[in-house]
């Protein structure tokens, strides 16, 4: 079996790689193609790689290139991960973003706005060549901003393309870890867009325990999302919200913490920087460097948040990662037709009634050789049907954006944001955007 990686000379792909090592099952990935347009990049994430594989049995063949097409070509499954404009990118965003005094975060906001424009066109490139050279091939997008990008795909690709995030993942398994459920055993009522869910129940043996959860504030407080809301935010609103909520529900405190020193891009930019230049030095172990810096980027994911809510040090069994463990058994539950429950973004189909049957949401699905079937999930409650509605309303300008190089969209898409507080910040950021990025070229 083929598995592509677009993005291919990333960061995290030694997760991946890692995963498909531990993989020993029938019908597993023999054969991986990394696809980079950075050839450097592709070089320094091959011997990572490398170093991974050696002493493995049957360890799957790598190969890398700059090919898109190349790549694509006889794919069973394409794993996106790509990065418009790359970290200094994202650090543009964040900093443009600040200086307006509004969030920039890359999936929140103004900067999750400016990320969609320059991404959303490329992604439409690889969903149209993909169905072209790999029709039968299913797409797992990891890029953010992954709902939007998801549904930009989706236009294309229909339901062969699937969008991955592990954060609802981490919090249904958060949740019911600290009400004593496996996690296997417990249904997650979660939904929402990626960044934007929240849970409103989670059941073990027919019966929701999230009420107990609700009702006692030492417990709620000793996760993750517990500390970051506090026991009775989460109290009042009844559900347990996805933790880039966060910025929403405490924007002000967001704006003045994130607005200061180096920003996560910009902190993340250097960091890779480095990575990227050492790991090349013959004399360096490769795969001990990886692991160092890994652990340096997740131990500070999420850093200023957690300070303005006193939350402290990230627990550690969240330290490790979850995205490569989603895409693996997103792939082996349809490659072996093993059914499996997930939470993906997938379109909507009627899962969310007040949204429209295109719109890409992030549900509960059951998995299967034919690909995600969205389950039926509790209705939102107002407020976070209004949000969501909002935040769905700005993909799809960012979408009209991208289809027809509108400016005026592109305006729109910031200005309707709940977090973008005027139509004229909305035009300075478009300007400001244009200036630096030039992904965005084509917004006449
Ligand atoms: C979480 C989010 C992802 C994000 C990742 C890394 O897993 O769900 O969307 O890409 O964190 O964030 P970082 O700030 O380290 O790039
Ligand atoms: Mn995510």
């Amino acid at each position: 079996m083929k598995l592509t990686i677009l993005g291919g000379g990333g960061f995290r792909v030694p997760l991946v790689y890692g995963a498909l090592l531990a993989d020993r099952g029938e019908g597993r990935v023999t054969r991986v193609v990394l696809h980079d347009v950075d050839d450097r990049r592709l070089r320094a994430i091959g011997r990572v790689l490398s170093a991974q594989a050696s002493g493995v049995p049957d360890a799957p063949e790598v190969t890398g290139t700059t090919d898109l097409d190349e790549a694509l070509h006889g794919a069973d499954f394409v794993f996106s991960a790509i990065r418009v404009g790359g970290l200094e990118g994202r650090a543009h965003d964040e900093r443009i973003a600040f200086a307006e005094g509004v969030l920039g975060q890359e999936t929140v906001g103004a900067g999750g706005i400016a990320y969609g424009l320059r991404t959303v066109p490329v992604a439409v490139d690889i969903a149209r060549r993909t169905a072209r050279l790999a029709p039968d091939a299913w797409v797992i997008n990891f890029t953010n901003p992954a709902g939007l990008v998801t549904e930009a795909m989706s236009r294309h690709l229909g339901d062969r393309v699937i969008g991955i995030c592990d954060s609802p993942v981490g919090l249904g398994r958060r949740i019911a870890r600290v009400l004593g459920a496996a996690p296997e055993e417990a249904r997650i009522d979660y939904a929402g867009l990626n960044h934007l869910g929240w849970v409103q129940g989670l059941w073990v043996d027919g019966r929701d325990r999230l009420p107990r959860l609700l009702a006692d504030p030492a417990l709620l407080e000793s996760f993750e999302e517990g500390r970051l809301f506090g026991a009775e935010w989460l109290r009042s609103l009844g559900a347990v919200p996805n933790e880039y909520l966060h910025y929403y529900y405490f924007h002000r405190e967001a704006v003045r913490a994130h607005g200061g020193g180096p920003t996560r891009g910009s902190f993340l930019h250097d960091q890779q920087a480095g990575f990227y230049t050492r790991v090349t030095d013959p004399d360096t172990p490769a795969l001990d460097l990886w692991n160092r810096t890994r652990a340096e980027r997740e131990a500070t994911y999420m850093a200023e948040n957690r300070e303005t809510a006193g939350a402290g040090e990230r627990a550690a069994e969240d330290l490790s990662g979850g995205y490569e463990k989603v895409a693996l058994a997103l792939m082996r539950a349809i490659a072996r037709d093993e059914r499996a429950r997930l939470i993906l973004n997938v379109r909507n189909r009627g899962t969310l009634a007040t949204l429209d049957a295109e719109a890409v949401v992030e549900v509960p699905c059951l998995v299967d050789a034919r690909g995600a079937h969205p389950e039926s999930v509790s209705p939102l409650p107002d407020h976070a049907a209004g949000l969501v509605h909002a935040v769905k309303a700005v993909d799809r300008a960012v979408l009209a954006a991208a289809g027809s190089g509108s400016r005026a969209q592109a305006v729109k898409a910031f200005a309707l944001h709940p977090l973008v507080d005027s139509v004229n910040v909305a035009r300075r950021l478009v300007d400001a955007y244009g200036a630096v990025h030039p992904g965005l070229a084509y917004l006449g």
